[in-house]
């Protein structure tokens, strides 16, 4: 098991070359296209159509204690012990590392599963996932900002790292409010806030320039793992590998995400926000590991960099009673559907 202990959220991009960023023609559906020609929704579709066969090696997911632990961590910090619900749906699903560890997790026994995405390549992996698991979940293709569900559906409506992809977020929120049942629970966790977003892109970039220069030392450099193009993919794959500086969209403030939450009807709104010096540790460690190659880093490294992770998660839940909400990464929204008069 390697230990990224990180949400699975933004990958570290692989280093750019002189020369790269030229699109090719990539094939999407049957239709060879430009890439520079699809809108921003059809290069999610094919960005993460693209990455799924490599998205949960790449962010460590796994479905065992360790992931377990984190999506139930980050689910009881707003939803309490015995809260039950018969249907839930996961928007955004990706591969199922929030539903499914959920679901392990106990949070959602007897619950009916479902999830949608936009990325059918990243559904089928879901589905797949969880029969692995011994769960049934049930999949449907489709855009959060037009969701293919009808009203008042589900009980619990979940969500993951995903509405800072979309272009309208408050559309997903107002769809999500529509298909949750009168009574039922949002849940959207893993979203990054604006100023820790900025204070972890300071990491990530410190951190990669200190491994090229360490790894410039001659007999170092073949601790660097190969680019793409090294490794022989062929220019449509680097063509999508390169749409990854274009998905990301959003950072959020959590007064204005409370602010959306009530606009599109949702009350009893919170939002907690979390990690601090454990994020900056994830982002260092994960920056590392998209840098290395294969097989340099081992089980220590791993053992060292989960333990390190847990221990700085401690100390913020410490700092969290005096440093403000808004220089912490990762923030969660709950909220629920009121009732109809
Ligand atoms: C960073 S991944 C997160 C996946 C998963 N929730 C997790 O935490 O591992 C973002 C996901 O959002 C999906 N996505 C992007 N735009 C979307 C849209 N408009 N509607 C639905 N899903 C979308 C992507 O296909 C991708 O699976």
């Amino acid at each position: 098991m390697s230990a990224d202990p990180s949400p699975p959220l933004r990958a570290v991009p692989d280093p750019p070359e002189p020369g790269d960023g030229a699109v090719d023609d990539a094939v999407v559906g049957d239709a060879a296209v430009d890439l520079d020609d699809l809108d921003v929704k059809a290069k999610q579709a094919a960005y993460h159509d693209w990455e799924a066969r490599s998205y949960d090696e790449k962010f460590s997911i796994s479905y065992d204690e360790r992931c377990i632990v984190y999506a139930r961590d980050r689910f009881r910090k707003v939803v309490p012990e015995g809260a039950g619900f018969g249907s839930v749906l996961e928007v955004g699903a990706g591969t199922g590392f929030f539903l499914i560890n959920l679901a392990l997790g106990g949070c959602l026994d007897g619950a009916e599963l479902a999830a949608t995405d936009i990325s059918q390549g990243m559904l089928d992996v879901c589905a797949r996932n969880g029969a692995e698991h011994g769960l049934t979940v049930t999949t449907r293709q489709g855009d959060a900002e037009s969701l293919p569900y009808d009203d008042d559906t589900f009980d619990l409506v979940i969500g993951h790292a995903f509405i800072h992809h979309l272009p309208v977020p408050g559309a997903a929120l107002r769809e999500m409010h529509r298909v949750l049942r009168p009574g039922g629970t949002l849940v959207i966790a893993g979203e990054p806030t604006e100023l820790g977003d900025r204070v972890s892109w300071a990491v990530k970039r410190n951190t990669y320039r200190a491994f090229r220069a360490v790894t410039a030392v001659p007999g170092l450099t073949q601790l660097r793992k190969p680019s793409l193009r090294e490794r022989g993919a062929s220019t449509t794959e680097q063509a999508l590998a390169e749409l990854e500086h274009e998905v990301d969209l959003h950072t959020f403030r959590p007064k204005d995400v409370e602010h959306l939450a009530r606009l599109v009807g949702l009350r009893e709104v919170e939002v907690v926000t979390e990690e601090l010096t454990a994020n900056w540790f994830g982002w260092a460690v994960r920056t590392i590991e998209g840098s290395v190659r294969d097989g340099v880093l081992g089980p220590r490294w791993a053992y060292a960099a989960y333990h390190g992770y847990l221990r700085l998660s401690r100390v913020d839940e410490a700092l969290s009673r005096v440093v403000p909400r808004p220089l912490f990464y990762n923030l969660i929204l709950r909220a629920r559907k009121p009732y109809r008069r």
